[in-house]
């Protein structure tokens, strides 16, 4: 890195952010010595008094001479005077920046008044501030973990740039670069507009005959909304006429807003009025979590988090594992494409479900909530979806990705789908294939046709589909395609998947017919708005059943799980490895079987896995590892090559983690042969697998020492708050996040 420290630093202009930068400096230790200037004698006077610089001059002539690295921190309307006024006493090997905060006028200034740039000019501008001002004002903190945006140019030398951002740096910022031109957008928008609604709002009310009322009654909306109103207002004078056509364009985008808003209310038109509030909630809440991090930035930075779980223990009580993923994904998908308004109770608040959640309200579609696992969808019908306004993010969720793209095939608009490392590496030619044998045009990426998707918006036309691959998301994806294409379309599965998205299609009153392994449906009718409550998700309580069985003493009953045949597989394996479990109080819930699970621990033993059980336990696999490992003997498992391509290759990877524990794990391609044995501590890399995760956390339940699980960040995609529940329960898990 470049040397950060500085001999002779001069700053121009002590307000907040001059003398925030001169203590920042002073703290540090970054400068030799520090002159500055103001226009203002008595600023001179106070900044030498309070020790903020060594020297003031009225002149910034003379504050620059020898200066090293000058730093100018006026109001943005003064640069050419100032240029020209330090421009002869300047070292012609001198760096300067500035703070202003705009940036394209600053060039411009620039450009007049030295017509070739200097090499070491590199504008700049911290992303911090607050609506007091003043030398006084400042404070050496005032920059820390806060973005400094530096807009080098095409003249700036890259030495000088190394060096502004050095110094940025060792002051605590977080640096970005961006061009003049796009800082002046970004900051009109995120920025400017807020300032300029904020004193407009204020003004208009202060002028109010009755002002002194208002203000008086005016509680924290009006005092958060309009905080930044006693701002400094030169500067904000300054920075709207320098940044004019950015800020207008601004103001003309919000205006339009504004004016929906308006006609939605004349109109008493509740949808338009909710549709708006409900996405700005959502957003608001996004930028939340991005303003805690990295404003500005291009995506958030996953978390670093590791369970670490003491060994031993038991699992005890009743609790109700959070609502099924497969099922919460559909009521979203459906609810949105029904007539009507759907409302959903169990709803998992994960970010999977969630990731396809604001796909539909990208799409146009109004979704009250979720609170408390609870939706309102206001269904828009089959032809009521309008395009995103930019691709669709789908997080670490191959179902968000694989469903959409079925029903993305078949509108009038393009679209585009992206996903987070580990899904841009699952296969998506497994649905693109037939899709596009339905009339669909759909790009993959890459040789081995991976995300992005790329989805022309096309008529379609119904398809038998002998389906080579036992996937839900597969059938799925070709019979939502279905609903909008011409004729009958009909899949046939290989060996039974899970039949969520048959079963919901019934209950929004759309025709299914269901003959053995084939299931079909005709294009051109319409769903109808209904009600769902979702079950908790056997797969998330799989974990739960393995931890009961292997911990010695332990007694836990899961309420409320969903026990659709096709999701059955783990209940069924377990059994047959000897585990104590009964099904309680069965039940059906909007056409899924319900009941609540008891599990006590019991001596486990190997077996030979029934390979017609592999689908239907697809998802338990890395938790029914962890039981193989702790039965008596040998467990074999044959014919599910699908797990290497889930969220991680989840053959190798629980075959690694077991290993590092101490059990022989042997991967085979299409499967695992595991002897049972004492587990040891050690350290599991999970590969971001939410499933891996969760399973080695049961595993310390029967080892000899702790074991430590890193990348447990994507727990949240399928279980938020895992770790609160799994403590409630009796394990002993803590939680660690770095970064
Ligand atoms: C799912 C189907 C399964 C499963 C996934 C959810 C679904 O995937 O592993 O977690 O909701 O349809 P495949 O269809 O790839 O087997």
């Amino acid at each position: 890195m470049k040397e950060a420290r500085f001999g002779k630093v001069a700053i121009i202009g002590l307000g907040l952010i001059g003398s925030s930068f001169a203590r920042a400096l002073r703290e540090k230790n970054l400068a030799a010595q520090i002159t500055g200037s103001a226009r203002s004698a008595r600023t001179c006077a106070l900044a030498e008094e309070v020790g903020v610089v060594d020297k003031a001059f009225a002149d910034p002539a003379d504050a620059v001479r020898d200066a090293d690295l000058v730093f100018l921190a006026m109001p943005v309307q003064s640069t050419a005077a100032v240029l020209t006024a330090i421009k002869p006493a300047l070292k012609s090997d001198a760096i300067i920046t500035d703070g202003g905060s705009t940036k394209g006028n600053v060039v411009a200034a620039a450009r007049e008044v030295f017509g070739q740039l200097p090499a070491g000019f590199v504008p700049g501008h911290p992303i911090a501030g607050s609506e007091q001002s003043g030398v006084l004002a400042g404070k050496a903190d005032l920059f820390l973990r806060h973005k400094v945006i530096l807009t080098p140019l095409p003249e700036s030398s890259p030495d000088a740039l190394s060096r502004v951002r050095a110094l940025w740096q060792a002051i605590g910022a977080d640096v970005l670069e961006m061009t003049p031109e796009r800082h002046d957008e970004v900051l009109a928008k995120t920025s400017h507009l807020p300032h300029l609604l904020a004193f407009s709002l204020v003004d208009t009310l202060a002028r109010e005959s009755e002002n002194l009322d208002i203000f008086r009654y005016a509680a924290g909306g009006f005092r958060d909304f309009t905080r930044i109103a006693a701002s400094d207002p030169v500067m904000w004078h300054d920075i709207f006429l320098g940044t004019k056509q950015a800020v207008l364009s601004a103001l003309q985008h919000f205006s339009d807003g504004v004016n929906e808003l308006r006609a939605a209310i004349e109109k008493d038109d509740s949808e338009a009025l909710l549709g708006v509030f409900t996405r700005a909630k959502a957003a608001r809440e996004h930028f939340t979590h991005i303003l805690a991090g990295t404003a500005y930035a291009k995506a958030q930075k996953p978390k670093d988090i590791s369970f670490t779980v003491q060994p031993g223990g038991q699992l005890g009580g009743s609790l109700r594992v959070p609502g099924d993923k497969s099922i919460s994904h559909r009521s979203i998908m459906l609810g949105s494409l029904a007539e009507g308004v759907t409302e959903v109770s169990g709803f998992l608040e994960g970010e999977d479900a969630l990731a396809t959640l604001q796909a539909f309200r990208d799409m146009g579609v109004v979704i009250e909530g979720p609170n408390n696992g609870g939706l309102k969808i206001h269904g828009v019908g089959l032809q009521g979806l309008k395009a995103p306004p930019g691709p669709i993010y789908c997080g670490n969720s191959g179902t968000s990705m694989r469903l959409l793209s079925g029903i993305l095939a078949a509108q009038k608009f393009d679209s585009v789908l992206t996903g987070d490392a580990s899904l841009s590496k699952r296969p998506m030619e497994r649905v693109a294939g037939p899709l596009r044998r339905m009339g669909a045009e759909i790009q993959s990426t890459g040789e081995k046709g991976t995300p992005p998707l790329t989805i022309r918006g096309k008529a379609l036309k119904g398809l038998h589909y002998e389906m080579p691959v036992a996937s839900a998301q597969v059938k799925s994806a070709v019979l939502l395609a279905g609903l909008w294409a011409d004729g009958e379309t009909s899949v046939t599965e290989p060996a039974p998947t899970r039949d969520h998205t048959e079963r919901m299609l019934r209950g929004f009153a759309y025709d299914v017919s269901v003959d053995g392994p084939k299931v079909a449906l005709e294009g051109g009718g319409k769903l109808v708005a209904t009600r769902i409550d979702v079950p908790a998700d056997i797969s998330s309580a799989a974990f739960f059943m393995v931890g009961a069985s292997i911990a010695p003493g332990s007694d836990i009953t899961l309420q409320h799980v969903g026990l659709n045949p096709t999701r059955v597989g783990v209940i069924n394996i377990l059994k047959a490895m000897g585990a104590d479990i009964s099904v309680l109080n069965p039940r059906e819930v909007g056409g899924e079987p319900v009941a609540d699970v008891r599990i006590r621990s019991a001596a486990l033993k190997g077996i030979r896995i029934p390979e017609d059980q592999v689908p239907l336990a697809i998802d338990e696999f890395p938790a029914l590892f962890i039981a193989a490992a702790c039965a008596e003997g040998e467990t074999v498992l044959t014919g599910a090559e699908e797990l290497r391509v889930k969220e991680s290759d989840r053959i190798q990877v629980m075959s690694d983690g077991l290993t590092t524990l101490g059990i022989e794990a042997r991967p085979t391609p299409d499967g695992m042969v595991i002897k049972g044995g004492q587990l040891g501590s050690g350290r599991i890399a999970s590969h971001g697998d939410h499933r891996i995760a969760m399973a080695f956390a049961m595993a310390a339940l029967r080892s000899n020492g702790p074991v430590e699980i890193t990348d447990c960040a994507n727990v949240a995609t399928s279980f938020p708050d895992f770790t609160g529940l799994a403590r409630r329960a009796g394990l002993n898990i803590s939680v660690t996040e770095k970064g």
